[in-house]
C-alpha cells in the first residue's frame, strides 16, 4: 500500500516515520517534507505543494490513503477536493475545519452546543471591541481571527495593552497607522475572558461518530525557558500529562470532545480528522477550551506518535472507513519527551542555511524528527524555525529530558536555541 503525507514539518515526519512501520504499508511519499524524510530510505519526497497536482499524483501513483498534517491545505480545502475525485483522505473537510480557522466560528459553535470556553465578543467594528475591553477589564485576552491573520493572540494583563492590541489587529497594514479602520477583508477580533490554569493539549481522532484519543501531551509555546518571551509554534512538548487527571480526562470527554463531535454532525458539518483541544485546566479540575485544531499538534504529534505502539495505518483507515469504534490503542507506558531545535532569531526572525552537523543516531528510545531542515548540494542545511525535534522515551519525565537534552547538545548548529526545562511542570509535580 502506499500513503502520502502532506506536510513538511516535525509533525509530518513524525506521521510519515510511523505511517512506514505499518504492516501493509509499502511505500510513504511526504509532499514536499523535508532534510529529514528525504534521508529516511523508508520516505520518499514528493515536490508537490498545489492541491490539484497532489490529487493528480495520489492517483497515479495509487495512493490508497492521504494524511494532511498542516492546517493551511484543510482550510483550503483539500480534503473536498480529494474526495470529490474518489480519493481517500484523512482530514477535516473545509467547512468542519472553520472549528480552527475561525476563532469566531468556533466560539459560536460552543456557545451553541453548550461547550465551556471563555466568554468572548467578536467584532468587526475598533470602538466596540474597545467598548468591550472598557466594560470588562483586565486582564483580558484580544484575538485576531482567521487563518493569515498572522498578528496571533494577545494576552493583555491591563486594559492599555488591550486597547493597542485591538488598534493593532484593525489597523489596516499592521504598523499602528490608522487606528479603527477596518481591513478590507473584513478584520476581526475575539476579546475573551482570560481564563487561569494550567494548560494541555487532548488529541483525538473523530470518523465522523466516534471517538478514539490520544495519548495526553503538554506543550511549551513560549520560546524562553520558565514560559517566558514571545509564543511560538511549541518549543518541546511531552506525554502523557500529568495535570489531566482520570477526572479531567472523563470531563474532557463528556464536556467537550463528544458533544463537539455531536454538535459538528448535528449541525450538518461531521468532523473527520484529528481534533486537538487546547484546555485550560483550572485549580478545581474543570477543564475549558481554549482553542480547537483541526489537526495532530506539533511538536505533540512527535511525542504522541513515539508513544504509539498499534499500528497508525490500520488506524487511520479505521477512521476513514467509519470504524473507529472498533479500535483500541496500545501505548508505551513510558514517558516520551520531545525538545525543540530552532534557528537563531526565533520566532521574530529566524536564520536560514545554517549547516546541521553531528545529528545523534536514532536508537529504540531516542528519535530525530526533522522540521526546518533542507539538502542542499548533498549538505543538510536549516530551512526554517524549527528545525529539528529530539524525542526520547524514558521511565520518567525527567529520564527522559536528560536523555533529549544529551543528544540536544550534540547537534551543531550555528546560533542553535532550545530549552533545558521542558517537562518542567511534571517534574515539579
Ligand atoms: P490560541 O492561539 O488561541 O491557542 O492562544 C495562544 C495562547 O494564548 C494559548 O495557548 C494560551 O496560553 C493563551 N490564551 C489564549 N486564550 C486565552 C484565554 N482566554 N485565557 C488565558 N490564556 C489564553
Ligand atoms: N503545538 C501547538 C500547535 O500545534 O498548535
Amino acid at each position: 500500500m502506499k500513503v502520502l503525507v502532506i506536510g513538511s514539518g516535525g509533525r509530518e515526519h513524525a506521521l510519515a516515520w510511523k505511517l512506514a512501520q505499518g504492516e501493509r504499508v509499502q511505500t510513504v511519499f511526504v509532499a514536499p517534507g523535508n532534510g529529514g524524510t528525504a534521508a529516511d530510505s523508508a520516505l520518499k519526497n514528493v515536490p508537490l505543494t498545489d492541491p490539484q497536482a497532489l490529487a493528480d499524483f495520489a492517483i497515479a501513483e495509487k495512493v490508497v490513503l492521504t494524511v494532511v498534517g498542516p492546517e493551511a491545505p484543510l482550510a483550503a480545502g483539500i480534503v473536498d477536493l480529494f474526495r470529490a475525485r474518489g480519493l481517500r483522505i484523512f482530514g477535516p473537510t473545509q467547512a468542519a475545519a472553520q472549528l480552527e480557522s475561525s476563532k469566531a466560528y468556533a466560539k459560536a459553535f460552543m456557545q451553541r452546543h453548550g461547550i465551556p470556553t471563555a466568554l468572548y465578543g467578536s467584532y468587526t467594528d475598533a470602538a466596540a471591541a474597545h467598548a468591550h475591553v472598557e466594560q470588562h477589564g483586565a486582564p483580558i485576552v484580544v484575538k485576531a481571527d482567521g487563518l493569515a491573520a498572522g498578528k496571533g493572540v494577545v494576552v493583555a494583563m491591563t486594559i492599555e495593552e488591550a486597547h493597542a492590541a485591538i488598534d493593532m489587529m484593525f489597523d489596516a497594514d499592521g504598523l499602528g497607522g490608522n487606528a479603527g479602520q477596518h481591513k478590507a477583508d473584513g478584520a476581526r477580533v475575539v476579546i475573551e475572558e482570560f481564563m487561569a490554569g494550567e494548560e494541555a493539549s487532548f488529541i483525538v481522532l473523530s470518523d465522523g461518530r466516534n471517538v478514539c484519543t490520544l495519548a495526553t501531551s503538554q506543550d511549551h509555546k513560549r520560546v524562553g525557558e520558565g514560559d517566558t518571551g514571545p509564543n511560538t509554534g511549541g518549543m518541546g512538548a511531552y506525554s502523557p500529562a500529568p495535570v489531566v487527571t482520570p477526572n479531567v480526562h472523563a470531563k474532557a470527554m463528556h464536556e467537550i470532545i463528544l458533544p463537539t463531535i455531536a454538535g459538528m454532525a448535528k449541525d450538518g458539518v461531521p468532523f473527520t480528522g484529528f481534533l486537538y483541544a487546547g484546555l485550560m485546566i483550572d485549580a478545581h479540575g474543570q477543564p475549558r477550551t481554549v482553542e480547537f485544531n483541526a489537526r495532530l499538534g506539533d511538536p505533540e504529534a512527535e511525542v504522541i506518535l513515539m508513544r504509539l505502539k498499534s499500528d497508525l495505518f490500520e488506524l487511520l483507515m479505521h477512521a476513514t472507513n467509519g470504524t473507529l469504534d472498533q479500535v483500541e490503542l496500545e501505548w508505551d507506558r513510558r514517558v516520551a519527551l520531545g525538545v525543540v531545535v530552532a534557528a537563531h532569531g526565533y520566532p521574530a526572525a529566524p536564520r536560514k542555511g545554517d549547516l546541521l552537523d553531528a545529528l545523534p543516531a536514532d536508537a529504540p528510545d531516542l528519535h530525530v524528527f526533522h522540521a526546518g531542515t533542507t539538502v542542499q548540494d548533498g549538505t543538510l542545511r536549516s530551512n526554517g524555525g524549527r528545525v529539528l525535534c529530539i524525542t526520547a522515551l524514558a521511565d520518567s519525565v525527567r529520564q527522559a529530558q536528560q536523555r533529549a537534552l544529551e543528544a540536544v547538545r550534540q547537534v551543531q548548529m550555528d546560533g542553535a536555541v532550545w530549552r533545558n526545562d521542558i517537562g518542567h511542570r511534571a517534574i515539579r509535580h
